[in-house]
């Protein structure tokens, strides 16, 4: 009895575990919003981005996306949010690996609130 008992707790282990790795790999699961405060557009999801992206996407290297700024940036809002999940875009930063959900929470908050210049 307790042999299948453990049995049957190791199988839903490795199966969840499963589940959830190949979820983190495929990183288009989106969690729930959630964003209880305003986020601000100079605090917050400028610093974020310049220190992850602005270093590829800066004035005349070719990439398509200069992300430099409150009105370039948010022009490009719902590309960036999609290639920061992978999401109907390829994965940035570049190479990987994607960002923590914390920041990438941040700038879908922003984007959600009307992708504020505050
Ligand atoms: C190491 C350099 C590098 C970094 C860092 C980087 N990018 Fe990129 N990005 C590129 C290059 C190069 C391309 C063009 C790739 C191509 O056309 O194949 C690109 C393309 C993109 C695209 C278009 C992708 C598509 O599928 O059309 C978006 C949107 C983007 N980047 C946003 C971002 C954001 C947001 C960040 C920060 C989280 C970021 N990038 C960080 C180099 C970088």
């Amino acid at each position: 009895m307790a042999l299948k008992a453990y049995t049957f707790i190791f199988a839903l282990t490795l199966y969840l575990s499963l589940i959830f790795s190949c979820a983190k790999d495929k990183v288009t699961v989106i969690t729930p919003l959630n964003c209880p405060d305003t986020i601000s557009f100079t605090t917050q999801v400028l610093p974020l981005i310049q220190s992850n992206c602005t270093g590829c996407h800066n004035v005349g290297n070719g990439t398509g996306y200069i992300l430099t700024n409150h009105s370039n940036i948010s022009a490009s809002a719902n590309a960036i949010l999609g290639s920061m999940h992978a999401n109907g875009y390829q994965l940035m930063p570049q190479g990987g690996p994607a960002l923590p959900d914390s920041l990438i929470q941040k700038v879908a908050c922003w984007l959600d609130q009307g992708k504020k210049n505050n």
